[in-house]
């Protein structure tokens, strides 16, 4: 599979911008490339002013790699960089479950290494974890591009050691294995990374990808059921906004997904190889976000608030189904979807073993995460909602009252499950 849109291209220090280059989707300004003085040097007038404009390259990898700790596979010794020294971050409960296969793994094939055991979880996803791994870091002596760090664990373990590696020496290479569901197909595969920071989630991060990402669904086979659900609703996510056909999958498989962990050929790998393309596709073109309409964003406008609130309750794929099935309630609202279309979802959400209704969706803390959101969002809402099963567009119009009324339709589903609850008497002011 190959991700089409035009690439930036690699920034020459001090070159003119190529007359053909193409314009880069995220680019913040119609800048070229080069030292720009404003006054008069070139008659010999001292110049006053200066713009510096560059464009950075980036261009990471991520792949499925099954075997990555299979002894003779090299992929994971050679992630990133020449085969040597490596630092290793794992996930305290990966450790316990994987840490001999990883340990066997990087002997046989002759790294020099040593092993850092983090533990990982969403509420010690702080810059406290971030300082013990750049200590760590420090204490390995590592060097500044030659040895990439490599983190085995899942979304939070990546985030905090892409953060720490971001850091470090204002930037250092790692490379990311993803033990988790969230991690093979989100977390893993993008170029952010994140700690919270007083109530708010990921409020410190940083854009800085790893190098290279190896992709083994076989971790999951240890991973438990409520975690494999929580990483379905990341899927689903991708399914409702932009791809029909992955709904239907879940639809048919997502259950039996759930059951075999991902373990039993065939159907697993479609959902995850177009999971995990879905998700390149939406972030390519937008790695930084400059542009702040991100289909990727459905189900993230109220859920980083709930996760927080609702701590350690909701899972994060838990509370962005929450979210999902809040609008996608509001979408039935607004004649995007008809009824059969919302209730297949929240059907679906409900099979997933996903909640679709949490206490905290009352009209208070919907209104503060929304305004959290606009903050988040430059001043406008933004919001992703679904347009029929596979397509998203974005409004900007959502008030208090809809809200309310949406999340009541909503509690009342979740409570009796029928389709009178979601269709509700009245239609959109
Ligand atoms: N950077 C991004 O773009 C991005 C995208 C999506 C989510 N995230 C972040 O990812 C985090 C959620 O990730 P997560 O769901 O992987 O949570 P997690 O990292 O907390 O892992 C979930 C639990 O599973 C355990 N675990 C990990 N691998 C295991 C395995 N193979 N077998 C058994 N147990 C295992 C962990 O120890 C942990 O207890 C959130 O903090 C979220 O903000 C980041």
């Amino acid at each position: 599979m190959s991700l089409t849109h035009p690439q930036r291209r690699p920034a020459v220090p001090g070159a003119p911008a190529a007359p053909d280059a193409p314009a880069a989707p995220d680019a913040p300004a119609a800048h070229v490339h080069g030292l720009h003085a404003t006054g008069d040097p070139a008659n010999g007038a001292p110049a006053t002013g200066w713009t510096v404009a560059t464009a950075l390259p980036v261009s990471y990898r991520v792949r499925f790699t099954p075997g990555v700790l299979d002894p003779r596979n090299p992929a994971l010794a050679r992630a990133g960089g020449p085969p040597g020294r490596r630092l290793v971050v794992v996930d305290a409960r990966v450790h316990e479950l994987h840490g001999h296969r990883l340990r066997r793994y990087l002997a046989a094939q002759g790294v020099e290494y040593e092993t850092h055991v983090l533990l990982a979880h969403e509420q010690v996803k702080t810059m406290d974890a971030v300082f013990q791994v750049a200590d760590r870091m420090d204490a390995f002596g590592i060097s500044r591009r030659g040895e990439p760090v490599i983190a085995v664990g899942g979304g939070v373990l990546t985030d905090v050691v892409g953060l720490a590696c971001s850091l470090y020496r204002r930037s250092t290479p790692f490379v990311r294995v993803p033990t988790t569901l969230i991690g093979l197909v989100d977390a893993g595969v993008g170029a952010k990374t994140g700690v919270n920071h007083g109530r708010h989630k990921n409020r410190l991060g940083t854009y800085h990808p790893a190098v290279d990402t190896l992709l083994d669904p076989a971790f999951l086979a240890t991973l438990d059921r409520r975690h494999i659900g929580n990483g379905l609703a990341e899927i689903l996510k991708v399914a409702l906004i932009k791809d029909e056909n992955l709904f239907g999958l879940l639809e048919r498989h997502g259950h039996d997904l759930l059951d075999t962990r991902f373990q039993s050929p065939g159907t697993g790998a479609a959902v995850l190889g177009r999971a995990v393309h879905g998700m390149l596709q939406e972030l390519q073109p937008n790695l930084w976000e400059h542009r702040l309409e991100r289909l990727m964003d459905y189900g993230h406008s109220f859920s980083p608030t709930v996760e927080m609130r609702a701590l350690p309750e909701l899972l994060h794929g838990e509370a962005v189904c929450v979210d999902m099935a809040l609008t996608t309630v509001v979408a039935l609202r607004r004649g995007l979807l008809d009824t059969g279309q919302a209730e297949r979802v929240l059907r679906l959400m409900r099979r997933l073993e996903l909640p679709v209704w949490h206490p905290l969706m009352e009209p208070v803390t919907l209104a503060e995460a929304l305004a959290d959101t606009v903050r988040h969002r430059d001043g406008r809402q933004r919001l992703p909602l679904p347009r029929g099963i596979g397509a998203g567009l974005f409004v900007d119009d959502l008030d208090g009252a809809e809200l309310a009324d949406a999340a009541g339709r909503l509690r009342t589903w979740a409570a009796t499950g029928g389709a009178d609850a979601v269709r509700g008497s009245g239609t959109r002011a």
